[in-house]
């Protein structure tokens, strides 16, 4: 049998010599990274078919088939394998490369099979961030708005760049379909392509082996079995390592994109260091932060076999590369680093100054009506970003009972407009809102004797904050004071 498939495939004796391949002074778990990686990119391209099952890409389902997806355990888990599945590809990848850096493994005649990995962690980059944009959440959209409008820095054809991936002149269905497609179909391609040719190479060149200066005293390894133990190990350990990310922290989704409220939007982990360029350089020379230095550390990086010319593979005989590595590290992870705290420091302001807004405005409405709650509510009312937000989440969960305009229903549900308990104790609203409400109530007159799920384990604390902060402020002629996250967290201890 084996016999009738060799003679017409070559397949057995390919897969012997692949097995017998001779490791270069033993097999090492030092050597796992290169395939620790495939075995991630493997899946990734699993997971991601299984989800393009159930995803729809259209800025009317984009979100909603992604709540979909959020809304079923088992759908959840293969989402959440895939959103951690891609972090740890991209790490495993950086840590491929800074070892054949260390190594010197890039040196003649490997320079080829270097710049194919240098492409696959460009094309690895770009998956990463039009994946980013699919949930098409409040920070999907909002940090793909960031990249979008970077290509316009591309020389000569920024613009023509930006028209192709946003398709209009704003982001809707055409950007998430032309993200869909580079996501699904161009990248995962060129990946496998590349992933192709740099295995190929691999196999053509041998493995490097560690970086000594005569290799021939050093022993005799090979592939089979013990290298591939090693790499099974490496592989079985990140499968642990994602499966468990992937149930202890699932990723999470925010409100649907809605392009009027103000937002600060949190990249990639692995973009953070771009991200922290950017705002470094003035404004009207972005074009340094976005394309000359990155484009000059990928024309350095392709070019490192021919900057580092030394046939010597030795660390010691190295020191400038190594100075230059060690550089580079530094000042990524110090941009990095800055780059979370400037964030951080941007999404406490922006949660501090809403309500402020509110503040003033409802003050600004109530000399106008004269106190009372009872004017009609003015249609040209200037809402705060904190309402605009609560207005969102109002309309995907609230409204099917209590109506879109908060009138409620007669004998069923409770009117929210023109509701005392509603403009009275924030507190007590709240709390009404964490944990739901039964028993008989009265309203205006009216009674009602029905329940109110509690939304503490289905809504955030920043979403609890907005909605309770629309109906109060901004629902039909309800002005009552804002709330803010700080003051629900409180409440849901
Ligand atoms: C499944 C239907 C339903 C949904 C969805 C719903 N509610 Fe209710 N809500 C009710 C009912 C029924 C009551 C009255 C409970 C009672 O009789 O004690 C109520 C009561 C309330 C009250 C108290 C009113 C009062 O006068 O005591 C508030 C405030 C409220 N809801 C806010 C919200 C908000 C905000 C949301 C969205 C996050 C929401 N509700 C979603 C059905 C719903």
């Amino acid at each position: 049998m084996l016999n009738w498939i060799e003679r017409r495939t070559g397949f057995v004796s390919m897969t012997k010599a692949f097995l017998t391949e001779d490791v270069p002074g033993g097999a090492s778990y030092w050597y796992v990274f290169g395939s620790a990686t495939l075995f991630a990119m493997i899946v990734q391209i699993a997971t991601g078919i299984f989800l393009t099952f159930f995803y729809a890409p259209s800025a009317m389902t984009a979100w909603e088939s992604t709540k979909y997806i959020y809304d079923h355990p088992f759908q959840h888990f293969v989402l959440s394998v895939h959103y951690w599945g891609a972090s740890a590809m991209i790490a495993l990848l950086f840590l491929h490369l800074l070892q054949v850096v260390i190594w010197g493994a890039y040196k003649s005649p490997r320079e080829i099979q270097w710049i194919v990995g240098v492409l696959l962690l460009l094309v690895t980059m770009v998956l990463g961030l039009t994946g980013y944009l699919l949930p098409w959440d409040m920070d999907a959209y909002f940090a793909s708005q960031v990249a979008i409008n970077l290509t316009l820095n591309v020389p000569f054809i920024g613009a023509w760049i930006q028209q192709f991936v946003q398709d209009g002149t704003t982001m809707g269905t055409l950007t998430i379909n032309r993200f869909f497609g580079l996501h699904v179909w161009l990248m995962p391609a060129a990946l496998v392509a590349l992933v192709g040719a740099h295995l190929a190479i691999f196999r053509w060149n041998g493995p490097a082996g560690p970086p000594v200066e005569d290799p021939r005293p050093l022993r005799k390894g090979v592939f089979w079995p013990d290298q591939l133990f090693m790499d099974t190990v490496a592989s079985l350990l990140v499968l642990i390592g994602v499966v468990a990310l992937a149930l202890f922290w699932p990723p999470f989704l925010d409100i649907k994109a809605d392009p009027t409220v103000q937002f600060t939007p949190y990249p990639a982990w692995y973009f953070l260091d771009l991200f922290g360029l950017l705002n470094l350089v003035p404004g009207n020379f972005e074009i340094i932060g976005a394309i000359v230095i990155p484009g000059i550390a990928t024309a350095l990086l392709i070019l490192l076999p021919w900057i580092d010319r030394s046939t010597t593979r030795v660390l010691g005989s190295r020191r400038f590369v190594l100075w230059l590595l060690g550089f580079s590290l530094t000042i990524i992870w110090a941009l990095t680093i800055w780059s979370q705290i400037s964030i951080m420091g941007k999404q406490q302001q922006a949660a501090a100054s809403g309500p402020p807004a509110v503040a003033a405005k409802e003050q600004a409405n109530l000399t106008k009506s004269g106190g009372s709650n009872m004017n009609p509510p003015s249609t040209t009312a200037v809402v705060s970003p904190a309402a605009k937000a609560g207005q969102t989440v109002y309309t995907q969960n609230c409204s099917s009972c209590h109506g879109a305009g908060g009138a409620g229903t007669p004998g069923a549900f409770p009117p929210l407009a023109g509701n005392p308990f509603v403009t009275g104790d924030p507190r007590q609203v709240i709390l009404t809102v964490l944990n739901g409400k039964t028993g008989a109530i009265q309203v205006n007159g009216g009674s009602y004797n029905g329940t109110m799920p509690p939304w503490k384990s289905t809504l955030s604390a920043k979403d609890v904050a907005n909605v309770v902060t629309y109906i109060r402020s901004a629902l039909g002629s309800n002005r009552a004071s804002a709330v803010t996250p700080a003051d629900v967290a409180k409440l849901k201890k």
